[in-house]
């Protein structure tokens, strides 16, 4: 009973701090992530980071389809405990690895590709980071948000959210 009424309250906590802090935990609509695994060709093994990376279905869908590997950063506690089950369900453990973690204080350098469903502020603050993380020629995917005064590759939209998709790349 005891053990219970923790649990209770972890997921309680873990998903108040989620939702009611900076960018709350909507995922993206499954015909997002469908049109986000399709906007390139990845190279299989190309590293894609997801930050705020929620259920961890982003990174799920590009290694199934794209063969990629992932690095989510997730700041709830219960988010990352079920992405990590999600993954090793399907048999991704060795592909797609879960920080639990202020993607702000993380070190994002080795991404060739970044993924971002945020809030306007959180995707300037970003933009310092990027530039000073981030290697010559790797991708930042910002859904529905842009940034100002980064490389802009171009701007796609979602077939059926309409959801404007902004992409850069750093130079
Ligand atoms: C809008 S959801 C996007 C979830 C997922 N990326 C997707 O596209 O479906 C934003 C996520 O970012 C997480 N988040 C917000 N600020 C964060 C931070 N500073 N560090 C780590 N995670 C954060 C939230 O907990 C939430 O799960």
């Amino acid at each position: 009973m005891f053990l219970l009424t923790l649990l209770f309250y972890w997921v309680c906590f873990s998903l108040y701090f989620t939702l009611f802090h900076d960018a709350p935990f909507v995922p993206l609509k499954k015909s997002d992530v469908e049109k986000l695994v399709t906007l390139f060709a990845y190279p299989p093994n190309a590293i894609v980071y997801d930050l705020g990376s929620g259920n961890a279905s982003n990174l799920i869908a590009l290694t199934r389809r794209c063969g990629t590997r992932g690095v989510g950063i997730e700041k709830s506690s219960f988010l990352c405990f079920l992405s990590r089950w999600r993954i090793r369900r399907a048999g991704m453990d060795s592909q797609i690895r879960i920080h639990w973690g202020n993607f702000m204080k993380t070190d994002i350098h080795d991404a060739n590709y970044v993924v971002c469903y945020l809030f306007p502020e959180i995707m300037q603050k970003l933009k310092q980071k990027f530039l000073r993380e981030l290697r010559s020629g790797s991708i930042i995917i910002s859904f529905s948000f842009p940034m100002r005064d980064l490389q802009l590759l171009r701007v796609e939209e979602s077939p059926e959210t309409k959801k404007k998709i902004f992409i850069y790349q750093i130079t």
